[in-house]
Protein backbone atom coordinates (compact mmCIF):
# COMPACT_ATOMS: atom_id res chain seq x y z
CA UNK A 1 0.00 0.00 0.00
CA UNK A 2 3.06 2.37 1.34
CA UNK A 3 4.31 1.69 -2.68
CA UNK A 4 1.50 2.47 -4.49
CA UNK A 5 0.67 5.50 -2.56
CA UNK A 6 4.48 6.23 -2.87
CA UNK A 7 4.40 5.44 -6.93
CA UNK A 8 1.34 8.10 -7.39
CA UNK A 9 3.20 10.82 -5.57
CA UNK A 10 5.93 9.97 -7.60
CA UNK A 11 3.18 10.09 -11.07
CA UNK A 12 2.00 12.97 -9.62
CA UNK A 13 5.07 15.03 -9.12
CA UNK A 14 6.78 13.92 -12.56
CA UNK A 15 3.45 15.35 -13.90
CA UNK A 16 3.35 18.66 -12.09
CA UNK A 17 6.80 19.33 -12.83
CA UNK A 18 6.40 18.07 -16.94
CA UNK A 19 3.39 20.81 -16.16
CA UNK A 20 5.76 23.23 -14.72
CA UNK A 21 8.24 23.04 -17.98
CA UNK A 22 5.30 23.64 -20.10
CA UNK A 23 4.10 26.47 -18.91
CA UNK A 24 7.70 27.81 -18.26
CA UNK A 25 8.17 27.22 -21.94
CA UNK A 26 4.45 28.89 -23.01
CA UNK A 27 5.55 31.83 -21.20
CA UNK A 28 9.22 32.18 -22.48
CA UNK A 29 9.25 35.36 -24.74
CA UNK A 30 6.19 36.79 -22.79
CA UNK A 31 8.27 37.87 -19.58
CA UNK A 32 7.67 41.80 -18.19
CA UNK A 33 10.31 44.12 -20.23
CA UNK A 34 10.74 41.26 -22.81
CA UNK A 35 11.69 42.63 -26.24
CA UNK A 36 9.76 41.71 -29.10
CA UNK A 37 11.06 42.15 -32.15
CA UNK A 38 14.81 41.82 -31.17
CA UNK A 39 16.87 38.78 -30.13
CA UNK A 40 16.83 37.69 -26.66
CA UNK A 41 17.93 34.31 -25.48
CA UNK A 42 15.13 31.94 -23.93
CA UNK A 43 16.45 31.60 -20.67
CA UNK A 44 20.06 32.83 -18.92
CA UNK A 45 22.52 34.83 -19.16
CA UNK A 46 23.80 36.76 -22.79
CA UNK A 47 26.86 39.04 -23.63
CA UNK A 48 28.64 38.95 -26.63
CA UNK A 49 27.70 38.07 -30.34
CA UNK A 50 29.93 35.79 -31.15
CA UNK A 51 31.13 33.34 -34.41
CA UNK A 52 28.94 35.19 -36.73
CA UNK A 53 28.76 33.86 -40.72
CA UNK A 54 26.56 33.49 -43.30
CA UNK A 55 25.83 30.20 -45.43
CA UNK A 56 22.85 28.64 -47.42
CA UNK A 57 20.77 31.32 -46.44
CA UNK A 58 21.00 31.33 -43.15
CA UNK A 59 22.66 33.90 -40.76
CA UNK A 60 24.61 31.96 -37.75
CA UNK A 61 24.65 33.51 -34.68
CA UNK A 62 26.78 32.36 -31.27
CA UNK A 63 26.39 34.36 -28.27
CA UNK A 64 28.36 34.42 -25.05
CA UNK A 65 25.59 31.99 -22.72
CA UNK A 66 25.51 30.71 -19.30
CA UNK A 67 22.87 28.91 -19.38
CA UNK A 68 22.38 27.93 -15.63
CA UNK A 69 21.65 31.94 -14.27
CA UNK A 70 20.98 35.56 -15.58
CA UNK A 71 24.34 36.33 -14.31
CA UNK A 72 27.80 36.45 -16.24
CA UNK A 73 29.17 32.65 -15.55
CA UNK A 74 30.90 29.81 -17.04
CA UNK A 75 30.70 30.89 -20.61
CA UNK A 76 29.17 28.76 -23.36
CA UNK A 77 28.67 29.70 -27.23
CA UNK A 78 24.75 29.51 -27.78
CA UNK A 79 23.56 29.40 -31.05
CA UNK A 80 20.56 30.56 -33.30
CA UNK A 81 20.09 31.22 -37.35
CA UNK A 82 17.74 33.40 -38.86
CA UNK A 83 17.25 33.71 -42.89
CA UNK A 84 15.60 37.14 -43.00
CA UNK A 85 17.98 38.38 -39.64
CA UNK A 86 14.94 39.18 -37.91
CA UNK A 87 13.02 35.87 -37.28
CA UNK A 88 15.45 33.69 -34.87
CA UNK A 89 15.14 29.45 -34.40
CA UNK A 90 17.25 28.86 -31.06
CA UNK A 91 19.68 25.76 -31.76
CA UNK A 92 21.57 23.65 -29.08
CA UNK A 93 24.41 25.22 -27.00
CA UNK A 94 27.45 24.84 -29.66
CA UNK A 95 30.63 25.28 -27.61
CA UNK A 96 30.76 24.00 -23.76
CA UNK A 97 33.36 25.13 -21.35
CA UNK A 98 35.40 22.22 -20.00
CA UNK A 99 36.15 22.88 -16.58
CA UNK A 100 38.35 25.90 -15.98
CA UNK A 101 38.39 26.90 -19.32
CA UNK A 102 35.54 28.92 -20.46
CA UNK A 103 34.90 29.61 -24.17
CA UNK A 104 35.21 33.31 -24.38
CA UNK A 105 34.48 35.51 -27.33
CA UNK A 106 35.67 34.98 -30.99
CA UNK A 107 34.58 34.76 -34.86
CA UNK A 108 33.99 31.51 -37.17
CA UNK A 109 34.39 31.42 -40.94
CA UNK A 110 33.77 28.94 -43.77
CA UNK A 111 37.01 27.06 -45.07
CA UNK A 112 35.13 26.75 -48.26
CA UNK A 113 38.47 25.15 -50.01
CA UNK A 114 39.28 22.92 -47.02
CA UNK A 115 42.15 24.66 -46.21
CA UNK A 116 42.83 23.98 -42.85
CA UNK A 117 41.93 20.00 -43.60
CA UNK A 118 39.48 19.99 -41.21
CA UNK A 119 37.01 19.17 -43.31
CA UNK A 120 35.61 15.54 -44.34
CA UNK A 121 34.88 15.65 -48.00
CA UNK A 122 30.97 16.28 -47.65
CA UNK A 123 30.29 20.15 -46.49
CA UNK A 124 33.52 22.73 -45.94
CA UNK A 125 34.31 23.13 -42.76
CA UNK A 126 33.49 25.93 -40.70
CA UNK A 127 36.32 27.42 -38.16
CA UNK A 128 35.13 28.61 -34.89
CA UNK A 129 37.91 31.00 -32.91
CA UNK A 130 37.50 31.70 -29.56
CA UNK A 131 39.68 32.90 -26.71
CA UNK A 132 39.97 29.91 -24.15
CA UNK A 133 40.10 31.72 -20.78
CA UNK A 134 41.21 29.54 -18.05
CA UNK A 135 39.88 30.51 -14.66
CA UNK A 136 42.60 28.52 -12.59
CA UNK A 137 45.61 30.70 -14.09
CA UNK A 138 43.15 33.46 -13.78
CA UNK A 139 42.87 33.04 -9.91
CA UNK A 140 46.54 32.02 -9.30
CA UNK A 141 47.71 34.83 -11.60
CA UNK A 142 45.30 37.60 -9.24
CA UNK A 143 46.57 35.74 -6.26
CA UNK A 144 50.55 35.62 -7.03
CA UNK A 145 51.24 38.01 -10.35
CA UNK A 146 53.97 35.48 -11.05
CA UNK A 147 54.41 35.07 -14.31
CA UNK A 148 53.95 31.46 -14.82
CA UNK A 149 50.17 32.27 -13.95
CA UNK A 150 50.10 34.84 -16.38
CA UNK A 151 49.08 32.70 -19.86
CA UNK A 152 45.01 33.04 -18.72
CA UNK A 153 43.90 33.53 -22.52
CA UNK A 154 45.02 31.57 -25.56
CA UNK A 155 43.59 31.54 -28.96
CA UNK A 156 41.37 27.43 -30.28
CA UNK A 157 39.46 26.46 -32.61
CA UNK A 158 36.64 24.20 -32.87
CA UNK A 159 35.13 23.17 -36.16
CA UNK A 160 32.20 21.89 -37.41
CA UNK A 161 32.07 19.60 -40.31
CA UNK A 162 28.08 19.46 -40.81
CA UNK A 163 27.45 23.49 -41.41
CA UNK A 164 27.69 24.64 -37.76
CA UNK A 165 24.93 22.17 -36.17
CA UNK A 166 27.77 20.32 -34.12
CA UNK A 167 31.21 21.04 -32.91
CA UNK A 168 34.44 19.53 -32.46
CA UNK A 169 37.44 21.09 -30.44
CA UNK A 170 40.42 20.94 -32.38
CA UNK A 171 43.24 18.23 -30.56
CA UNK A 172 46.01 20.86 -31.24
CA UNK A 173 44.82 23.59 -29.52
CA UNK A 174 45.72 26.64 -29.18
CA UNK A 175 46.59 27.51 -32.27
CA UNK A 176 47.76 31.00 -31.38
CA UNK A 177 49.95 30.69 -27.69
CA UNK A 178 49.76 33.71 -24.95
CA UNK A 179 52.89 35.80 -25.87
CA UNK A 180 52.83 36.74 -21.70
CA UNK A 181 49.99 39.41 -21.51
CA UNK A 182 47.09 38.76 -18.82
CA UNK A 183 44.58 40.48 -21.53
CA UNK A 184 44.40 38.63 -24.75
CA UNK A 185 41.47 37.74 -26.60
CA UNK A 186 38.41 37.92 -29.22
CA UNK A 187 39.90 36.90 -32.28
CA UNK A 188 38.15 38.10 -35.26
CA UNK A 189 39.27 36.75 -38.70
CA UNK A 190 38.51 37.55 -41.50
CA UNK A 191 39.41 36.39 -45.79
CA UNK A 192 40.89 39.08 -47.68
CA UNK A 193 40.12 38.86 -51.06
CA UNK A 194 42.84 41.58 -52.02
CA UNK A 195 45.64 39.54 -50.27
CA UNK A 196 44.44 35.87 -50.45
CA UNK A 197 45.30 35.22 -46.98
CA UNK A 198 43.46 35.23 -43.75
CA UNK A 199 43.99 37.74 -41.00
CA UNK A 200 42.87 38.00 -36.92
CA UNK A 201 42.64 41.00 -35.34
CA UNK A 202 42.84 40.31 -31.33
CA UNK A 203 42.54 42.63 -28.55
CA UNK A 204 45.47 42.99 -25.59
CA UNK A 205 45.12 45.44 -23.09
CA UNK A 206 45.27 48.64 -25.13
CA UNK A 207 46.25 47.61 -28.24
CA UNK A 208 44.89 45.17 -31.37
CA UNK A 209 47.55 42.24 -32.39
CA UNK A 210 46.99 41.37 -36.23
CA UNK A 211 48.31 38.06 -37.52
CA UNK A 212 48.04 36.45 -41.09
CA UNK A 213 47.77 32.84 -42.22
CA UNK A 214 47.25 30.86 -44.88
CA UNK A 215 46.39 27.67 -44.08
CA UNK A 216 44.24 29.33 -41.02
CA UNK A 217 45.93 26.48 -38.22
CA UNK A 218 49.74 28.83 -38.68
CA UNK A 219 49.05 32.56 -37.52
CA UNK A 220 52.35 34.50 -37.80
CA UNK A 221 52.28 38.19 -35.71
CA UNK A 222 52.33 41.18 -38.26
CA UNK A 223 51.71 44.55 -36.43
CA UNK A 224 49.50 46.29 -33.35
CA UNK A 225 47.40 49.05 -33.72
CA UNK A 226 47.41 51.36 -30.90
CA UNK A 227 48.13 54.96 -29.63
CA UNK A 228 45.34 56.99 -31.00
CA UNK A 229 41.02 56.85 -30.05
CA UNK A 230 39.84 55.85 -26.17
CA UNK A 231 42.39 53.90 -24.41
CA UNK A 232 41.46 54.46 -20.51
CA UNK A 233 40.27 50.56 -20.10
CA UNK A 234 40.60 47.50 -21.61
CA UNK A 235 40.31 46.87 -25.15
CA UNK A 236 38.00 44.15 -26.56
CA UNK A 237 36.33 42.54 -29.45
CA UNK A 238 37.54 44.31 -32.48
CA UNK A 239 36.60 43.82 -36.06
CA UNK A 240 38.54 44.31 -39.66
CA UNK A 241 37.08 44.85 -42.49
CA UNK A 242 37.29 46.80 -46.10
CA UNK A 243 34.31 48.29 -47.47
CA UNK A 244 33.74 50.68 -50.64
CA UNK A 245 31.77 53.65 -50.67
CA UNK A 246 29.99 55.43 -53.77
CA UNK A 247 32.64 55.76 -56.13
CA UNK A 248 33.87 52.51 -55.67
CA UNK A 249 37.14 53.65 -53.08
CA UNK A 250 38.24 50.90 -50.96
CA UNK A 251 38.83 51.94 -46.80
CA UNK A 252 39.54 49.87 -44.19
CA UNK A 253 37.68 49.97 -40.82
CA UNK A 254 38.36 48.56 -37.37
CA UNK A 255 36.13 48.70 -34.42
CA UNK A 256 37.58 48.46 -31.22
CA UNK A 257 35.22 48.05 -28.13
CA UNK A 258 36.47 49.35 -24.91
CA UNK A 259 35.16 48.09 -21.28
CA UNK A 260 34.81 51.59 -19.87
CA UNK A 261 35.54 55.38 -21.28
CA UNK A 262 32.76 55.69 -23.83
CA UNK A 263 31.03 59.05 -23.92
CA UNK A 264 28.57 57.82 -21.62
CA UNK A 265 30.03 55.84 -19.16
CA UNK A 266 30.70 52.13 -19.03
CA UNK A 267 31.07 50.16 -22.13
CA UNK A 268 31.04 51.15 -25.70
CA UNK A 269 32.53 50.57 -29.35
CA UNK A 270 34.67 53.04 -31.51
CA UNK A 271 35.81 52.73 -34.83
CA UNK A 272 38.36 54.14 -37.09
CA UNK A 273 38.68 54.07 -40.66
CA UNK A 274 42.24 54.03 -43.00
CA UNK A 275 44.01 51.61 -45.20
CA UNK A 276 45.56 47.98 -44.17
CA UNK A 277 48.51 47.45 -46.56
CA UNK A 278 48.35 43.75 -45.77
CA UNK A 279 50.27 44.10 -42.73
CA UNK A 280 49.57 47.57 -41.09
CA UNK A 281 46.70 49.25 -40.26
CA UNK A 282 46.44 52.97 -40.97
CA UNK A 283 44.35 55.33 -39.75
CA UNK A 284 43.45 58.78 -42.28
CA UNK A 285 45.67 61.40 -41.52
CA UNK A 286 42.19 63.45 -40.86
CA UNK A 287 39.76 61.08 -39.26
CA UNK A 288 40.00 62.31 -36.27
CA UNK A 289 39.80 65.73 -36.62
CA UNK A 290 39.04 67.19 -33.61
CA UNK A 291 37.53 64.41 -31.73
CA UNK A 292 38.83 62.03 -29.31
CA UNK A 293 37.46 58.85 -30.51
CA UNK A 294 34.35 58.52 -32.86
CA UNK A 295 31.78 56.00 -31.68
CA UNK A 296 29.28 53.38 -33.63
CA UNK A 297 26.60 54.57 -31.45
CA UNK A 298 26.05 57.54 -28.78
CA UNK A 299 23.92 55.73 -26.54
CA UNK A 300 24.75 53.27 -23.76
CA UNK A 301 24.17 49.65 -24.73
CA UNK A 302 25.68 48.43 -27.74
CA UNK A 303 28.73 46.59 -27.07
CA UNK A 304 31.13 44.15 -28.23
CA UNK A 305 29.18 44.16 -31.35
CA UNK A 306 30.98 43.09 -35.10
CA UNK A 307 29.99 41.88 -38.63
CA UNK A 308 28.91 38.64 -39.86
CA UNK A 309 31.39 36.82 -42.08
CA UNK A 310 30.90 35.34 -45.65
CA UNK A 311 28.16 37.62 -46.54
CA UNK A 312 27.64 37.97 -50.38
CA UNK A 313 28.45 41.56 -51.81
CA UNK A 314 29.94 42.29 -48.42
CA UNK A 315 32.25 45.26 -50.20
CA UNK A 316 29.68 47.69 -50.02
CA UNK A 317 28.05 46.95 -47.31
CA UNK A 318 28.23 44.40 -43.70
CA UNK A 319 25.29 43.37 -41.42
CA UNK A 320 26.24 44.08 -37.88
CA UNK A 321 24.91 42.80 -34.53
CA UNK A 322 25.56 44.36 -31.09
CA UNK A 323 25.05 43.47 -27.29
CA UNK A 324 22.46 45.78 -25.85
CA UNK A 325 23.69 46.25 -22.88
CA UNK A 326 26.33 47.68 -21.05
CA UNK A 327 29.07 46.30 -18.37
CA UNK A 328 28.25 48.86 -15.82
CA UNK A 329 25.06 47.58 -15.13
CA UNK A 330 24.08 44.60 -17.33
CA UNK A 331 23.94 42.25 -14.39
CA UNK A 332 21.60 44.05 -12.58
CA UNK A 333 18.69 44.80 -14.71
CA UNK A 334 15.22 43.99 -13.58
CA UNK A 335 14.59 41.16 -16.07
CA UNK A 336 14.37 36.96 -15.26
CA UNK A 337 14.64 34.85 -16.12
CA UNK A 338 16.89 35.56 -19.04
CA UNK A 339 19.07 39.21 -18.90
CA UNK A 340 20.41 41.05 -22.26
CA UNK A 341 18.81 41.33 -25.85
CA UNK A 342 21.02 42.23 -29.03
CA UNK A 343 20.71 45.58 -30.74
CA UNK A 344 18.41 45.20 -34.16
CA UNK A 345 20.72 43.78 -36.69
CA UNK A 346 22.13 46.74 -39.01
CA UNK A 347 23.95 47.32 -42.12
CA UNK A 348 27.47 49.10 -41.92
CA UNK A 349 27.96 51.16 -45.11
CA UNK A 350 31.05 53.50 -46.27
CA UNK A 351 30.76 57.19 -46.73
CA UNK A 352 32.27 60.39 -46.94
CA UNK A 353 31.28 63.31 -45.45
CA UNK A 354 33.40 66.40 -46.62
CA UNK A 355 36.62 65.17 -46.65
CA UNK A 356 36.23 62.48 -44.05
CA UNK A 357 35.02 58.75 -43.93
CA UNK A 358 32.56 57.66 -41.78
CA UNK A 359 29.84 54.47 -41.41
CA UNK A 360 26.39 54.86 -41.55
CA UNK A 361 24.65 52.15 -39.27
CA UNK A 362 21.35 52.17 -40.45
CA UNK A 363 18.78 49.45 -39.25
CA UNK A 364 17.89 46.38 -41.55
CA UNK A 365 14.47 46.40 -43.48
CA UNK A 366 11.38 45.28 -40.31
CA UNK A 367 8.87 45.34 -42.96
CA UNK A 368 9.22 41.86 -42.77
CA UNK A 369 7.39 42.10 -39.57
CA UNK A 370 4.37 41.65 -39.49
CA UNK A 371 2.55 44.90 -38.82
CA UNK A 372 0.05 47.25 -38.35
CA UNK A 373 1.07 50.24 -40.09
CA UNK A 374 -0.40 53.66 -40.38
CA UNK A 375 0.56 56.76 -42.31
CA UNK A 376 -0.15 60.18 -41.37
CA UNK A 377 0.21 63.64 -41.65
CA UNK A 378 0.69 65.36 -38.07
CA UNK A 379 -1.40 68.34 -39.25
CA UNK A 380 -4.49 67.61 -41.06
CA UNK A 381 -4.85 63.91 -40.75
CA UNK A 382 -4.17 63.50 -37.13
CA UNK A 383 -5.73 66.99 -36.59
CA UNK A 384 -3.47 67.93 -33.84
CA UNK A 385 -3.68 71.26 -31.78
CA UNK A 386 -0.42 73.01 -32.11
CA UNK A 387 -0.18 72.82 -28.41
CA UNK A 388 -1.12 69.13 -27.96
CA UNK A 389 1.10 66.91 -30.70
CA UNK A 390 0.64 63.78 -29.66
CA UNK A 391 -0.36 59.87 -30.27
CA UNK A 392 -2.79 58.37 -27.31
CA UNK A 393 -1.33 54.72 -27.24
CA UNK A 394 -4.19 53.66 -25.21
CA UNK A 395 -5.81 51.47 -27.68
CA UNK A 396 -2.75 49.69 -28.53
CA UNK A 397 -1.44 46.21 -26.15
CA UNK A 398 2.00 46.57 -26.88
CA UNK A 399 5.46 48.61 -26.44
CA UNK A 400 6.53 47.73 -30.15
CA UNK A 401 6.86 49.62 -32.69
CA UNK A 402 8.80 51.92 -35.07
CA UNK A 403 8.34 55.45 -36.20
CA UNK A 404 9.62 57.27 -38.88
CA UNK A 405 9.53 60.86 -39.18
CA UNK A 406 10.59 62.89 -42.46
CA UNK A 407 11.49 66.47 -43.29
CA UNK A 408 10.97 67.75 -39.40
CA UNK A 409 11.42 70.96 -38.87
CA UNK A 410 14.22 72.21 -36.16
CA UNK A 411 14.29 71.87 -31.97
CA UNK A 412 11.91 68.77 -32.28
CA UNK A 413 11.35 66.91 -29.10
CA UNK A 414 9.70 63.66 -28.34
CA UNK A 415 8.74 62.14 -25.67
CA UNK A 416 7.31 58.91 -24.77
CA UNK A 417 5.31 58.95 -21.20
CA UNK A 418 3.25 56.84 -18.74
CA UNK A 419 1.31 59.70 -17.71
CA UNK A 420 -1.12 61.45 -20.30
CA UNK A 421 -2.02 65.03 -18.75
CA UNK A 422 0.77 65.20 -16.25
CA UNK A 423 3.92 63.24 -16.84
CA UNK A 424 5.28 61.27 -13.55
CA UNK A 425 9.23 61.70 -13.23
CA UNK A 426 8.92 59.10 -10.75
CA UNK A 427 7.30 56.56 -13.40
CA UNK A 428 9.58 56.13 -16.33
CA UNK A 429 9.92 58.48 -19.03
CA UNK A 430 11.99 58.87 -21.93
CA UNK A 431 12.77 61.54 -23.98
CA UNK A 432 14.48 62.27 -27.10
CA UNK A 433 14.86 65.78 -28.39
CA UNK A 434 17.32 67.59 -31.14
CA UNK A 435 18.36 70.92 -30.81
CA UNK A 436 19.22 72.38 -34.31
CA UNK A 437 21.15 75.03 -33.55
CA UNK A 438 23.41 73.54 -31.46
CA UNK A 439 23.12 70.64 -33.38
CA UNK A 440 22.64 67.82 -30.66
CA UNK A 441 20.79 65.00 -29.67
CA UNK A 442 19.45 63.89 -26.45
CA UNK A 443 18.10 61.04 -24.93
CA UNK A 444 17.29 60.89 -21.64
CA UNK A 445 16.49 57.90 -20.14
CA UNK A 446 15.32 57.90 -16.25
CA UNK A 447 15.68 54.47 -15.06
CA UNK A 448 14.87 53.16 -11.59
CA UNK A 449 18.47 52.92 -11.17
CA UNK A 450 20.41 53.87 -13.97
CA UNK A 451 19.68 58.05 -14.38
CA UNK A 452 21.08 59.36 -17.59
CA UNK A 453 20.86 61.85 -19.87
CA UNK A 454 22.90 60.93 -23.17
CA UNK A 455 24.29 64.08 -25.58
CA UNK A 456 25.97 63.44 -28.83
CA UNK A 457 27.05 66.34 -31.14
CA UNK A 458 25.89 66.03 -34.57
CA UNK A 459 26.80 67.79 -37.19
CA UNK A 460 24.57 67.38 -40.63
CA UNK A 461 20.79 68.64 -41.23
CA UNK A 462 18.73 66.57 -39.37
CA UNK A 463 16.03 64.76 -42.47
CA UNK A 464 14.85 61.65 -41.07
CA UNK A 465 14.74 60.06 -37.92
CA UNK A 466 13.76 56.36 -37.30
CA UNK A 467 12.87 55.04 -33.62
CA UNK A 468 12.61 51.51 -32.72
CA UNK A 469 11.15 51.16 -29.31
CA UNK A 470 10.82 47.23 -28.09
CA UNK A 471 9.44 46.79 -24.36
CA UNK A 472 12.23 48.12 -22.94
CA UNK A 473 14.57 49.53 -25.16
CA UNK A 474 14.70 52.57 -27.91
CA UNK A 475 16.65 52.76 -30.46
CA UNK A 476 17.12 55.92 -32.44
CA UNK A 477 18.63 56.11 -36.35
CA UNK A 478 19.38 60.38 -37.28
CA UNK A 479 19.79 59.80 -41.26
CA UNK A 480 19.39 56.71 -41.86
CA UNK A 481 21.83 55.37 -39.19
CA UNK A 482 24.51 58.63 -39.54
CA UNK A 483 24.07 59.26 -35.93
CA UNK A 484 23.11 56.18 -33.51
CA UNK A 485 21.97 56.33 -30.10
CA UNK A 486 20.45 52.87 -28.32
CA UNK A 487 19.54 52.25 -24.92
CA UNK A 488 17.73 50.21 -22.10
CA UNK A 489 15.37 51.26 -19.95
CA UNK A 490 12.64 49.45 -17.81
CA UNK A 491 9.74 51.05 -16.84
CA UNK A 492 6.84 51.21 -14.15
CA UNK A 493 4.11 51.36 -16.36
CA UNK A 494 3.60 51.00 -20.00
CA UNK A 495 3.77 54.14 -22.11
CA UNK A 496 0.18 55.68 -23.17
CA UNK A 497 1.20 58.76 -24.97
CA UNK A 498 4.01 59.68 -27.28
CA UNK A 499 4.06 63.62 -27.73
CA UNK A 500 6.33 65.71 -29.90
CA UNK A 501 7.17 69.33 -29.92
CA UNK A 502 8.46 71.46 -33.36
CA UNK A 503 6.44 69.36 -35.83
CA UNK A 504 4.91 70.89 -38.33
CA UNK A 505 3.33 69.57 -41.55
CA UNK A 506 6.52 66.28 -40.83
CA UNK A 507 5.20 63.17 -42.40
CA UNK A 508 5.51 60.25 -39.95
CA UNK A 509 4.75 56.73 -40.07
CA UNK A 510 4.37 54.39 -37.53
CA UNK A 511 4.03 50.88 -37.47
CA UNK A 512 2.90 48.23 -34.09
CA UNK A 513 5.29 45.75 -34.81
CA UNK A 514 4.01 41.94 -34.18
CA UNK A 515 5.84 39.57 -31.82
CA UNK A 516 8.71 37.84 -33.70
CA UNK A 517 8.28 35.18 -31.01
C1 LIG B 1 33.45 41.59 -23.79
C2 LIG B 1 34.13 40.44 -23.08
C3 LIG B 1 35.17 39.81 -23.98
C4 LIG B 1 35.26 38.42 -23.45
C5 LIG B 1 33.84 38.13 -23.05
C6 LIG B 1 33.68 37.22 -21.87
O1 LIG B 1 32.18 41.86 -23.33
O2 LIG B 1 34.70 40.89 -21.87
O3 LIG B 1 36.40 40.51 -24.01
O4 LIG B 1 35.75 37.52 -24.40
O5 LIG B 1 33.24 39.37 -22.78
O6 LIG B 1 32.36 36.87 -21.66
Amino acid sequence: MISKIKNIIIILLIFSSCNKVENNTQNTYKEKYRPQFHFSPPSGWMNDPNGMFYLNGNYHLFYQHYPEDNVWGPMHWAHTVSKDLIHWENKPIAIYPDGNNYIFSGSAIVDTENKSGLGNGENPPILAFYTNHDMFLERMWNETKEDRYIHVETQHIAYSQDLGNTWIKYDKNPVIDNPGFRDYRDPKVTWSEEYKKWFIALASRDRIIFYLSENLIDWEYISEFTGLGEMNGVWECPDLFPLVDEDGKKKWVLFVSINKSSPNGGSGTQYFIGDFNGKEFIVDENFLGDEKSIWIDYGSDNYAGVTWNNTSDNLKFRKFIGWMSNWKYGQLVPTSKWRSAMTIPRNVTLIKESDRYRLKFSSINLQKIESTSYEETVSSQLNLEESLNRILLSEISTDSFEINFKNNKENLSIKFSSGIFEIDRSNFQTETGFDDNKRTLELGTFRKRFINKQTANFKSKVSSLEILLDNSSIEIFVNEGSLVMSDVFFYNSRFNVIEFSGLDDSLIEHQVLESIW
